[in-house]
């Protein structure tokens, strides 16, 4: 079977492709390289020994995707691309709009157009916005992200039901990631962010690394076990692996159906600066700053239904995460090449 990818040099992406050749996967990577690097792309290769076949195109682009789709003719597609910084979102919300969702619709109408119609879309927790209930389960109300960003994924995940509805050959799964953190084991692949991390994980292994001066920990006065907010943090190995679970899932012709990939355990802020302090043998220096604008207190996830009907369950731990994002930002300390 023959998987395309679009974002597929990105962070999530690189490391779902080598997931999916280990598993027997052909795979094809569309990206256009606004937030990632070729390289990567090269090291999925080195690491997985099959070179994938790469298109530097953009996805909303019908004229190129349609090309891609005739010469390759995917059996489905995983949505991976699109733009992904809270803050960005909030400055600039047209982008976000204009960005993910034509890209989205676009993609939509190569794949009808094409007779492809298996899809796994990258959705996000955030679309729960302030949890209505802990752990959060697939019956929460999905309309409530409380950014551009966060509603650009409500809106495409509103989009595709209507698809499935119009159209029943259609099948779609809507994958909604907690916190994903980490890299992969070899330390060839891990998270290259532009500029300023937003996203803690990141942020910790630039400061352990002596590019950044400190933590600052935003707010220490929510009501969780120290004071610090309690995120469901997920090794992006394992959300490979929950892709692939994914794949496997449109085969039965399931028509649509989300699943919140996380781990089922909460940590905070301050018991992640533990973790990693353990993992990098120093201690790294924090502050303590403002609450951020439009953080929730508690978030994690109740992970039954994707352990019942993918067959799929996070293995791995904020250990894990911590370890491998520290070789990872020390063996890479300037990203990809
Ligand atoms: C954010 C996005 C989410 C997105 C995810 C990607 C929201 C509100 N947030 O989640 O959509 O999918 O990133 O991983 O939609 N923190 C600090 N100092 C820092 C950075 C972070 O204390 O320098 C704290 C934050 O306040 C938060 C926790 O660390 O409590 C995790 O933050 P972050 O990694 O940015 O993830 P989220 O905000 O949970």
């Amino acid at each position: 079977m023959k998987i395309l990818l679009t974002g597929g040099a990105g962070y999530i992406g690189s490391h779902t492709a080598i997931e999916l050749m280990s598993s027997g996967y052909e795979v094809v990577i569309v990206d256009n390289l606004r937030n990632s690097k070729a390289s990567t792309v090269d090291r999925v290769a080195e690491i997985s020994g099959q070179s994938p076949t790469f298109y530097q195109k953009d996805v909303a682009d019908y004229v190129a995707m349609d090309t891609v789709f005739k010469q390759e003719q995917p059996d489905a597609v995983i949505h991976f691309a699109g733009l992904k910084a809270v803050n960005e979102s909030v400055a600039d919300p047209l982008l976000y709009y204009q960005l993910n969702l034509l890209t989205s619709m676009s993609l939509c109408r190569t794949m009808a157009d094409n007779n492809v119609t298996n899809l796994v879309f990258s959705s996000s927790a955030t679309v729960y916005g302030k949890p209505e209930r802990l752990p959060l389960d697939e019956n929460c109300d999905a309309t409530k992200a409380t950014n551009p960003y966060g509603r650009t994924k409500i809106i495409i995940e509103q989009m595709l039901r209507d698809l499935c509805d119009a159209k029943p050959k259609f099948n779609v799964v809507l994958l909604r990631y907690f916190n994903p953190a980490g890299a992969h084991p070899s330390a060839r692949l891990g998270e290259d962010p532009n500029g300023i991390p937003n996203n803690l994980v990141p942020f910790l292994t630039q400061v352990a690394v002596g590019m950044r001066d400190e933590l600052v920990i935003n707010g220490d006065d929510y009501p969780t076990k120290d004071g610090t907010c309690v995120r469901d943090y997920i090794h992006v190995q394992d959300l490979a692996k929950g892709h692939v679970a994914a794949i496997r899932k449109l085969q039965s012709n399931c028509r649509l159906v989300a699943y919140n990939l996380g781990t089922g355990t909460g940590h905070s802020v301050k018991e992640v600066v533990a973790a990693f302090e353990l993992a990098t043998n120093q201690h790294l220096p924090r502050s303590i700053g403002p609450r951020r604008v439009g953080d929730v207190p508690t978030s994690y996830t109740d992970p039954s239904l994707a352990k019942r009907e993918l067959g799929w369950k996070a293995g791995l731990t904020i250990d894990d995460i911590c370890r491998d994002a520290w070789r990872w930002q020390n063996e890479n300390p300037d990203g990809y090449p």
